[in-house]
C-alpha cells in the first residue's frame, strides 16, 4: 500500500489510508460500487489512469461533478483521489495536490460526457 500524504486528522500512511477508504465508501461507492466497478450508468474508475496523461485530464478528473461536489475538504479530496488512482489502477499515485484541487473544483463541468468525448479525440 503505497504512502499518502499527509492527511489532517490521520495519524499515518496506515490512517491515511483508512480514511481514504471511509470517504470513498460514503461519497463515491454508492453511485461507482465499492470495487471501483461501477455500473451501467457510472463509468468504472478501473482503468482511467491513462485520461491522467490527456491535457486536461487531470483537471475533468476534478471537475466531473462527483467530484467536484463531493462534501470533502480539499486535502481529503486530494488523498481520495491518490488513494483511487493506487488502489484501483494498480499504478501510479496521480499526486494531487489540495491546491491543484481547490482551483479546478470551483468550476465543476457543465457537460462531462462532452468534455470526456474531448479528451478521448486525438489533438489537431
Ligand atoms: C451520484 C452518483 C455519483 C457520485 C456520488 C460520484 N460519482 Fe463519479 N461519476 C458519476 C457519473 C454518472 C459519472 C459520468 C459523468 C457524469 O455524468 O457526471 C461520473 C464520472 C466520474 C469520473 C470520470 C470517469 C470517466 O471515465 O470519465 C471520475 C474520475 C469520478 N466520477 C470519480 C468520482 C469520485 C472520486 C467520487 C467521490 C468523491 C464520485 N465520482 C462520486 C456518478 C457519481
Amino acid at each position: 500500500m503505497a504512502a499518502l500524504a499527509v492527511v489532517p486528522g490521520a495519524a499515518s500512511a496506515a490512517d491515511a489510508d483508512a480514511l481514504a477508504v471511509h470517504d470513498y465508501l460514503l461519497s463515491c461507492g454508492g453511485c461507482h460500487g465499492l470495487d471501483g466497478a461501477g455500473s451501467a450508468r457510472v463509468p468504472s474508475l478501473r482503468g482511467i489512469d491513462h485520461l491522467l496523461a490527456r491535457p486536461g485530464g487531470r483537471a475533468y478528473v476534478l471537475r466531473v461533478p462527483g467530484v467536484a461536489s463531493a462534501p470533502l475538504p480539499d486535502v481529503r479530496l486530494a488523498a481520495l483521489l491518490d488513494w483511487i488512482f493506487v488502489n484501483f489502477q494498480n499504478r501510479t499515485a496521480a499526486a494531487f495536490r489540495a491546491s491543484e484541487v481547490a482551483a479546478a473544483r470551483a468550476t465543476p463541468l457543465v457537460d462531462p460526457k462532452a468534455a470526456r468525448a474531448a479528451l478521448e479525440r486525438p489533438p489537431g
